[in-house]
């Protein structure tokens, strides 16, 4: 037994903000941002919440699956940025959609989460403890986010993306996980929590090259070790939907792994990086362009803040 991805929906802010808007705020240029990169523009919350945009990517997963909220077992929220910490995000989903016999709950696992969701749903559901899930990748960075800092700023988006993964037979569906952490290099990406002290700081702080340098090391192994679990050759997967951080990684993967980059689609330039909900996002994306195909294989691999990696395999349905 396995699980597949039998509906997927996103939502974004309506609030688009460009490179030239930060120009604006930071002493930066559309070019720096572009080039380093490959963002051009971003969405950001007013008014929507984790909660809020994460329950509409699931209402739209759910059409898109042609199911119910009222059957749905179990909804896992990945996010970083939740507006409170009780009750978990889950669970405002759950009351919004009115999926009221579903057992919710959040993880963090940052830009990574999705996946961790992925590989939690399939355990659950293959352990024969549920039938089906919601798995939610929702951000609204830019709370978190110093808006004088031009070396954080220019990367991060808001928005949420949602699939409906249920038990398969096969053949289609997941074959292979890979996942992994380091938290001896937490320091890299961090960010406090919020506390009543106006001094303290809680914005995200990041070491860019130390990241960089960490991503394109960790994520080829991490997706080799993901294609030889499924027994597979890297030459059999038809995309390669990665985490959208920066083009210039995306590209560096691409090459390591000697795969043709338009293996790898990108949402990035018009959504910047929103972490645990990039995959799920350009996901959704791909399904309703009809890019993705009946039988063909498919990686997803995230990476971030913790730090951690994830990678998994599944063959569309
Ligand atoms: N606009 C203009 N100049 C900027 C800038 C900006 N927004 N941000 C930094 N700079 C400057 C720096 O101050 C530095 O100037 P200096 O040489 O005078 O000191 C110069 O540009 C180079 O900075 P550096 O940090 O070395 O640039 P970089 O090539 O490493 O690019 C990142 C910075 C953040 C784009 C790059 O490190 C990166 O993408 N890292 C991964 C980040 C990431 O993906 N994080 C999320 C992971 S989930």
């Amino acid at each position: 037994m396995t699980i597949k991805i039998a509906g997927t929906g996103s939502a974004l802010p309506n609030k688009i903000m460009t490179n030239k808007d930060l120009e604006q705020l930071v002493e930066t240029s559309d070019e720096w941002i572009r080039e380093r990169t490959g963002i051009c523009e971003r969405r950001i919350a007013q008014g929507d919440t984790v909660a809020s945009l994460a329950a509409t990517a699931c209402e739209r997963a759910l059409a898109n699956a042609g199911k119910k909220a009222e059957d749905v077992d179990l909804i896992l929220v990945a996010t970083c940025s939740p507006e409170q910490l009780l009750p978990c995000a889950a669970c405002q989903v759950q009351s919004i959609i009115g999926a009221q016999k579903a057992v919710a709950f959040d993880l963090n696992a940052a830009c990574s989460g999705f996946l961790f969701g992925l590989a939690t749903a399939y355990s659950y559901i293959t352990a024969g403890l549920y039938k089906n899930a919601l798995v939610v990748g929702s951000e609204v960075l830019s709370k978190i986010v110093d808006w004088t800092d031009r070396g954080t700023c220019i990367l991060f988006g808001d928005g949420a993306g949602a699939v409906y993964v249920e038990a398969t037979e096969g053949p289609e569906g997941f074959i292979g996980f890979a996942q992994g952490s380091d938290g001896s290099k937490g320091s890299v990406l961090s960010c406090n929590e919020r506390t009543d002290n106006p001094e303290e700081d809680i914005y995200v702080h990041m070491d860019g090259r130390e990241v960089y340098k960490f991503a394109t090391r960790q994520v080829p192994k991490c997706i080799v070790e993901a294609v030889d679990r499924s027994q597979l050759s890297l030459e059999d997967i038809d995309l390669f939907v990665l985490h959208q951080a920066n083009t210039r990684i995306i590209e560096s993967i691409a090459k390591q792994l000697k795969q043709d980059i338009s293996k790898f689609p990108v949402n990035l330039p018009r959504v910047g990086n929103m972490s645990s909900a990039t995959i799920p996002v350009l996901l959704d994306e791909l399904n309703r362009d009809g890019k993705l195909q009946k039988g063909q294989k498919i990686v997803l691999s995230g990476f971030g803040a913790g730090l951690t990696y994830g990678a998994c395999v599944l063959t569309w349905q």
